[in-house]
């Protein structure tokens, strides 16, 4: 298996250029099974998360190409899709259960593989369920599957969220593209993920109409038109470098991105004293001697990303005095704390709150990566020490992170893959 060796203290210098959004892609992939007619999807981000839903849509008939070189994505869709998204594609990607709005909205039935539980937390998917449901929908799970069905096509309705879903939106605003009348969705998430999801709909002809911050109203429609898409940038992935260059006390130009849309990350990072200028398409960062402690809370778009939560704990643990975060996104998403306590981190935990007492010297250690941000926090963390530090199981980080050795070894980092 794959590991990484880090030997860090140094100071990150250079340019890093971010990615095209994991998060937004995978669903504007599973949008594409509404069409037949021919999408271009650019900027796509090479990663696993997306080559798995690239399997996942040819495996199901469409006729996807992947350019890796350009990060260029062709579907046509010319004839029938199949309506099954196996348990060996969907077991690995959450997000392979956002194809059964689009199958269900098309096809007028799906059997999509249930998602099991992950590191992070129980992850259901009742909402996504509950609402199709409400759309006029058959839904029963049986045998790990979930299983759905309507009789003529899916009704526009009101959908009200009993809770802010990133996934649940997408499944059902996608959906409801095809439903017949108007769906009106209510406590909808934000995130900029969803408003790229909303403009490529648009684009392929979807009548969609953003009402105000979690309110999106959709009319059905039949026929769609060809469309080229560039998917917006990897917010995570910006936030997780400007977090490494404050980190080593580097300097780092984070390019190809849009300030205005991490404004949170950017003004928390501000009150810990981190230096960063705010350009049209880039920001540059730099960081004081000292920086401060300070308590934050994970919340849906536009408050701080839970997918953030564990880069910036490793920072938290070399700020002046006591740092806390309550997460209030997923119930166990504490995993990396255990590893970063091996690295010599002194983090109390007490349900969903973490207290991280600063300025702690950390060690090399060979360490567990446990998911996807978790990971990538260990990363951080060894990019901390000046020791070696070995992080297994990196599979988690290659289903999110675009070339991450080369992007920080360009900038002075020692970071290698071991076979
Ligand atoms: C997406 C992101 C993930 C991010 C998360 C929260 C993708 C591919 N993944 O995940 O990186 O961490 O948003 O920003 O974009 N919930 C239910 N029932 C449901 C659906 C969700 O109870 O049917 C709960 C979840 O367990 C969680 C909360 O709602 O506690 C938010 O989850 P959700 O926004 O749906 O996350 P994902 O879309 O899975």
């Amino acid at each position: 298996m794959e590991k990484l060796e880090i030997i860090g203290k140094k100071k990150l210098s250079g340019v890093i250029s971010i990615s095209g959004s994991k998060n937004a892609t995978l669903p504007i992939l599973a949008a594409t099974i509404l069409t037949e007619k021919k999408v271009k999807i650019k900027n796509v981000p090479i990663v696993r998360d997306v080559e798995t839903m690239v399997s996942l849509l040819n495996t199901i008939g469409s006729s996807v190409k992947l350019n890796k070189k350009k990060k260029i994505i062709e579907i046509i869709n010319n004839k029938n899709l199949k309506t099954l998204a196996p348990y060996n594609l969907v077991k690995t990607m959450r997000a392979g259960i956002l194809v059964l709005g689009p199958l269900l909205a098309k096809y007028g039935s799906a059997k999509v593989s249930l998602p099991g539980g992950c590191s992070i937390g129980s992850r259901p998917v009742d909402i996504h369920l509950s609402a199709l449901k409400k759309m006029g929908a058959n839904v029963k799970v049986k045998n790990g599957y979930i299983i759905a069905s309507t009789k003529k096509s899916l009704r526009g309705c009101l959908i009200k969220f009993p809770k802010i879903s990133v996934g649940a939106t997408q499944n059902i605003l996608i959906a409801s593209c095809f439903a017949k009348g108007k769906t009106k969705l209510r406590n909808c998430a934000s995130e900029p993920e969803i408003q790229d999801l909303i403009i490529f709909l648009k684009k392929l002809g979807c009548k969609i109409n953003k009402i105000g911050e979690r309110s999106i109203d959709v009319e059905g429609v039949k026929n769609l038109k060809p469309t080229i898409h560039s998917v917006i940038f990897d917010r995570i992935e910006a936030g997780t470098y400007i977090i490494a260059a404050a980190l080593t006390n580097g300097r780092l130009k984070i390019k190809n991105i849009d300030p205005k849309i991490i404004s949170t990350e950017i003004n928390m990072l501000n009150k810990m004293k981190v230096q960063i200028v705010k350009k049209k398409n880039y920001v540059i960062v730099s960081r004081p001697k000292k920086i401060c402690g300070i308590n934050i809370e994970t919340r849906p778009y536009p408050g701080f990303p839970t997918d953030l939560q564990a880069q910036i704990m490793v920072l938290m643990t070399k700020a002046e005095g006591i740092s806390t975060i309550k997460e209030n996104i997923f119930e166990n998403r504490f995993m990396h704390v255990s590893e970063l306590r091996r690295m010599g981190a002194n983090i109390e935990i007490e349900g969903n709150r973490a207290k991280i007492y600063g300025k702690n010297q950390l060690y090399g250690a060979e360490l567990m990566a446990t998911d996807l941000r978790a990971s990538v926090s260990l990363v951080l963390a060894g990019l901390a020490t000046e020791e070696k530090t070995i992080i297994n199981r990196i599979y988690h980080l290659d289903r999110g992170y675009e070339q991450i050795e080369k992007k920080l070894s360009s900038c002075g980092a020692y970071i290698k893959r071991l076979k």
